[in-house]
C-alpha cells in the first residue's frame, strides 16, 4: 500500500518491539524507511529484531531500550540516530500502558507509571525529536486511544494520560505548524494486542459484539493510518486526533 512512500526517511517508533509498534516498523521498513525503534525490554526488541531480519536481512533498522522519560536518554538517541542516518523525518510516540484498577485501590505508585509513560515519555520524546524534525519538516505521530476521548469505566490514569496526550497533539501542532512540522494522533480502539489479552475478562467479553464493524481492530489497522498520516499524502493534515476503531462509541457498550 506504501511502497516506496518512505524511501530515505527515518523513522523513530517507540513501543515497536509488540503490537501496533512492531507493526509500524514492519510497514515503514517495508515502505523504504530507516527505523530505530524502541522497547522496554532488551530482549523483545533483539525477539522483534530477528524476526524482522527473517522478513528481510537488508532492512536498515536497529532497537535501543531507554526510559522514555529520562531527558538524557532521548537527547543520546536522537544523536545517535542523526549521526547514523543524517536526519529525523518522523517521531511514532506509541509506548503505551495501561490500567483497569478501580479508583479506590488504585496506588500512587501505579497512577505514577501510566501517567509518566503515556504522558511525559511523549513529552520528552517529542521535546528532543523537534530540533531535528524542523530540519526535515518532518512530523509527529502520537498514540492516543478512544479511553482518552470518551473515557472509561474503570482505571482512571489511562484515559487521563491519553486525553492529554490528544491535548498535546493539538496543542503541538498549533505550535509547530508555521515551522512546518506536522503533530497528529491516533486513537485506537480494540486492537487486538497483548495490551488487550491482558485485560481483565469481563471487559474482553463485552467487547467484539459492541463494535459495530464487529470485530477488533488488527495492529495493520492502526500502523496503515499512522502510514497514512506520515506520507506526503497527508502533508496538510495537522491537529487531527483520528479515530481508528471500527466504528466504537461508548454507548454501544453494555453496562
Ligand atoms: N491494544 C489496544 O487495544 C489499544 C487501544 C488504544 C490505544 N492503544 C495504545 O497503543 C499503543 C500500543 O499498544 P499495544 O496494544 O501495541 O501495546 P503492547 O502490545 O502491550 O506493546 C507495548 C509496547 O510498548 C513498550 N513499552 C511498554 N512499557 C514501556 C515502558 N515503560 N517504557 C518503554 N516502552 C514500553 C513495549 O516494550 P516491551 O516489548 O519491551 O515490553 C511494547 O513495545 C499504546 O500507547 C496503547 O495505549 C492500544
Amino acid at each position: 500500500m506504501f511502497e516506496n512512500a518512505f524511501k530515505d526517511k527515518v523513522v523513530v517508533i517507540s513501543g515497536g518491539s509488540r503490537g501496533i509498534g512492531f507493526a509500524a516498523v514492519k510497514g515503514f521498513l517495508a515502505g523504504g524507511a530507516k527505523v530505530c525503534f524502541l522497547s522496554h525490554y532488551e530482549e523483545t526488541g533483539a525477539a522483534a529484531m530477528a524476526a524482522l531480519k527473517e522478513i528481510n536481512p537488508d532492512y536498515e533498522v536497529f532497537t535501543r531500550h531507554i526510559d522514555l522519560c529520562d531527558f538524557k536518554a532521548a537527547q543520546d538517541l536522537f544523536k545517535e540516530v542523526e549521526a547514523k542516518w543524517g536526519k529525523i523525518d518522523v517521531l511514532i510516540n506509541n509506548a503505551g500502558k495501561d490500567s483497569s484498577t478501580w479508583i479506590t485501590k488504585l496506588k500512587q505508585s501505579e497512577w505514577d507509571d501510566v501517567v509518566n509513560l503515556n504522558m511525559k515519555g511523549t513529552f520528552n520524546m517529542s521535546k528532543y525529536a523537534v530540533p531535528y524534525l524542523q530540519k526535515t519538516k518532518g512530523c509527529i505521530i502520537n498514540t492516543a486511544s478512544v479511553a482518552g476521548v470518551y473515557g472509561t469505566p474503570t482505571g482512571l490514569p489511562y484515559p487521563a494520560s491519553k486525553a492529554a496526550v490528544i491535548a498535546m497533539t493539538k496543542s503541538l501542532a498549533y505550535s509547530l505548524a508555521d515551522r512546518g512540522v506536522r503533530v497528529n494522533c491516533i486513537a485506537p480502539g480494540v486492537v487486538e494486542t497483548d495490551l488487550v489479552k491482558n485485560l481483565p475478562k469481563f471487559a474482553k467479553d463485552s467487547i467484539g459484539d459492541t463494535i459495530p464493524m464487529k470485530r477488533m481492530g488488527q495492529p495493520e489497522d492502526i500502523a496503515n493510518a499512522m502510514m497514512f498520516l506520515a506520507s506526503d499524502a497527508a502533508s496538510y493534515i495537522t491537529g487531527v486526533c483520528l479515530q481508528v476503531d471500527g466504528g466504537y462509541r461508548p454507548n454501544n457498550q453494555p453496562k
